[in-house]
């Protein structure tokens, strides 16, 4: 018999066996080889001992159940590996049924978060039981790696729900479930609030339905809901693809076609033949790009992020107490309410009483969502709102061991007011700007202590956006880098740390975005085709309502400071093609963008109505023919082209910063892993990102020229990596 290395066998006296899943060689248990050598001896085992085998129990000794798929393993398969993911997956899958299908109840006592394959393993089992654990989650997030879940999890899932709810519900959004919530939507059977009574109630389960069996092994069964032959059924389909559609934007994200294709075909055929229809699927997205790209971004480069590839070694880590928010506008009261969630003291401040009050009541409406939603109770409602105290005095705050600066854009206010504090405040407290476009060593300048300055660029909605982009200034020390980033942690969000530059990293991309778009427009192209082009690529935001919003006075504000500065340093200063555009909407038409109208054109509530006629009006030709295709490229490649230049000029440093960055800050299609995982993923790699781009310059000018750095990484044939 095999070894059965990453899982123990412990059987007690009634019969009952536990499997212990428990892989000596990592932190977490994964699909590996190992687990799949020993989940088949388990079954070769149990078949031939089932006679004095009562029940089985799948637990783990790790802290999380079971994590998932081995992603080191899936990363590197190749379309010539297909045959070999198939066989794998095949071969878990087979071993699992054996267990389920042995005559014997299979209970997973689900003692941490299990996720996609982890939670495969519960789906083959006949009672779920979830400790109530905090942090703890639930469900089959694949489709956000690209993936589909091929341990039985859609195969099982559709006979459990039924196909709708198995697709809303678990596999399309790759929701992961609290413990409560996964009981509320049918994931698992009941929760226990400590291991024992978890244990035990798997115990009891196993007493009383010694006959137990899956409901698709019962003959008779039928899926809930119905099938697609199914009138029933049938009636609902339609639904689906205007859904799918609405979800991807007709972006190319394989993934959630092959999961409906799965499903609906999965339902028509007996349970064996589902399975092998989910390993093709599966097989045919693990060996493609897509899943690579989002499998290095949303695991691998996440992951090195957030546990610090870019903060300061060697400073030890400080968590803030109290923190003193400048400013309770429309940032100022989203960092205060992200800062009070995670449980820190936060004194609001703003120039009156009412203004800080206001700010706050910010929370206070953010709370009552989400008591109304059942995702917070009454008494972490007060708890959070207590944290806050809003105020009009810098007196209050006094002992704040960090300032978050967010009044209005303007540098001379912005050192007014750390004048104001920096005497009253703990005093080595940390020093922070909100601020979007103000270089942060001048405003470095204002303060008494520069090495602690730092800027902090957060998002907006800050409640839900991941990102906060850290900027050093010249004079920013390591200390304050890594305090910063600790800061970031602290209230749960992903740090990427740049170098002070004009727009950063994240303002100075995203605007590479926006005026490939304008400058389409300028070039007579239909305005809904681009918007449509922007959103087949897979951006979330359309290109010129995102203008709109930023307001078109802005690029131009930024543009005259930055010509400014250029002149200053005698560098070449080129116009973009949407500069003109920008202008003409500005000055001879009068629409600066959001209220005043812009790009659309908005009801008296603000309310987008229309595309501008206008636009058709006085720039649409009807001549201008630009290949849909390239109309997507030319934003993509703008973008990843500016990110090597930020690279080539040490605004960045770190690639996976890079990824994470243009997809959680700035809205980069996240099929392409990220601007940087786009270059390396192109067709190609490199160097056929290189031939695309030279072709884009001949075609629309020089801003598509590969920078230097780039042409030779294509003809060293590497890819980027940090
Ligand atoms: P806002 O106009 O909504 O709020 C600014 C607040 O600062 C107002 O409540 C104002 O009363 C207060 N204020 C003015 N002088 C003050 C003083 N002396 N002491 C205390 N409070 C004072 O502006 P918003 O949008 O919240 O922006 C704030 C900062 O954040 C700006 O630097 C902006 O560039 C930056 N930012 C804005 C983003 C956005 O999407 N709006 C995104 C990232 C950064």
């Amino acid at each position: 018999m095999t070894e059965t290395r990453t899982i123990r066998w412990e059987q007690d006296e009634t019969g009952i066996v536990t499997l212990v899943l428990d892989d000596p060689d990592q932190s977490a248990n994964t699909m590996n080889q190992a687990f799949k050598d020993s989940i088949a001896a388990i079954a070769d085992r149990a078949e031939a001992e089932k006679d004095s085998i009562r029940g089985i129990v799948y637990t783990s000794a790790k802290k999380t159940f079971f994590a998932g798929g081995d992603l080191k393993d899936m990363i590197r398969l190749r379309p010539e590996d297909a045959g070999l993911a198939f066989e794998t997956g095949t071969a878990i899958k087979r071993s699992l049924r054996r267990i389920e299908t042995l005559g014997v109840p299979v209970v997973a006592a689900i003692n941490g978060a299990a996720l996609g394959g982890g939670y495969e393993i519960c789906l083959a089992s006949h009672h779920r039981i979830a400790l109530d654990a905090p942090g703890s989650k639930i469900g089959l997030p694949e489709v956000t790696l690209g993936l589909l879940p091929a341990g039985g999890g859609v195969t099982r899932t559709v006979r459990l729900m039924g196909i709708a709810d198995a697709l809303l519900k678990v596999l399309l959004q790759g929701t992961q479930y609290t413990p409560q919530r996964a009981l509320d939507n049918g994931l698992v059977h009941e929760l226990a609030a400590t291991p024992e009574e978890m244990l035990a109630k798997a115990r009891a389960f196993i007493d009383a339905n010694p006959e137990s069996k899956q409901p698709w092994d019962v003959p008779g069964y039928k899926i809930p809901g119905g099938t697609p032959s199914n009138p029933r059924f049938a009636a609902n389909l339609p639904a689906f693809p205007a859904n799918l559609k609405k979800q991807l934007n007709g972006a190319p994200y394989p993934a959630p076609r092959n999961i409906l294709a799965c499903a609906v075909e999965g339902a028509q055929v007996d349970f064996e033949t589902a399975l092998t229809i989910e390993a093709r699927y599966f097989t045919e997205l693990v060996t493609g790009q897509t899943a690579k790209n989002m499998i290095q971004a949303f695991f691998f480069d996440l992951q090195a992020v957030n546990a610090g590839r870019s903060r300061p070694q060697g400073v030890a880590p400080r968590q803030v107490r109290k923190v003193a928010v400048l400013g309770a506008g429309m940032m100022g009261a989203g960092i205060a309410y992200s800062c009070a969630r995670a449980g820190i003291e936060v004194v609001l401040k703003d120039v009156t009483a009412e203004a800080a009050a206001k700010g706050k009541a910010y929370s206070e409406k953010l709370l009552d969502k989400a008591l109304s939603r059942g995702r917070t109770t009454e008494a972490k409602r007060a708890e959070l709102l207590a944290r806050i105290t809003p105020t009009a005095d810098a007196a209050d705050l006094a002992g704040c061991d960090a300032v978050i600066e967010a009044v209005f854009e303007d540098t001379a206010l912005k050192h007014r007011v750390f004048q104001e504090v920096q005497d009253v405040i703990a005093p080595d407290a940390l020093l922070c700007s909100n601020t979007s476009t103000l270089p942060i060593s001048g405003l470095a300048e204002g303060v008494k202590r520069p090495a602690d300055f730092i800027g902090l660029h957060f998002f907006s909605p800050v409640d839900k956006m991941p990102l906060v982009e850290i900027i050093k200034g010249e004079r920013t020390g390591d200390e304050a880098i890594a305090r910063a980033f600790d800061l970031v942690r602290q209230i749960n969000k992903t740090p990427i740390v740049v170098n002070d530059s004009r727009g950063f990293f994240t303002s100075r991309v995203i605007g590479q975005f926006i005026n490939e778009g304008v400058a389409m427009v300028g070039e007579g192209v239909e305005p809904a085709s681009v918007e449509q082009a922007a959103a087949q690529a897979g951006y979330p935001a359309k290109v010129l309502s995102l203008m709109d919003e930023l307001t078109l006075t802005l690029p131009r504000k930024i543009r005259n400071e930055t010509r400014k500065a250029f002149e200053a340093e005698g560098r070449t200063w080129t116009e973009h093609p949407a500069d003109t555009v920008i202008d003409r909407m500005v000055d001879e038409f009068g629409r600066p963008g959001r209220s005043g109208g812009g790009f659309y054109e908005y009801d008296e509530t603000g309310r987008r109505t229309r595309i501008w006629p206008g636009l058709r009006e006085h720039f649409a030709k009807p001549d201008a023919s630009i290949p849909f295709e390239d109309m997507k490229e030319r934003m993509l490649f703008a973008e990843a082209l500016d990110t090597v230049r930020c690279l080539d000029e040490g605004v960045l440093t770190s690639i996976a910063d890079a990824n994470i960055g243009s997809i959680m800050g700035i809205g980069f299609p996240a099929w392409t892993g990220g601007v940087i995982q786009y270059i390396n993923g192109y067709e190609g790699g490199p160097a056929g990102f290189v031939a695309r781009a030279r072709e884009l310059a001949a075609t629309y000018g020089e801003r598509f020229t590969p920078p230097a750095s780039l042409v030779a990484k294509a003809e060293r044939g590497e890819t980027y990596t940090d």
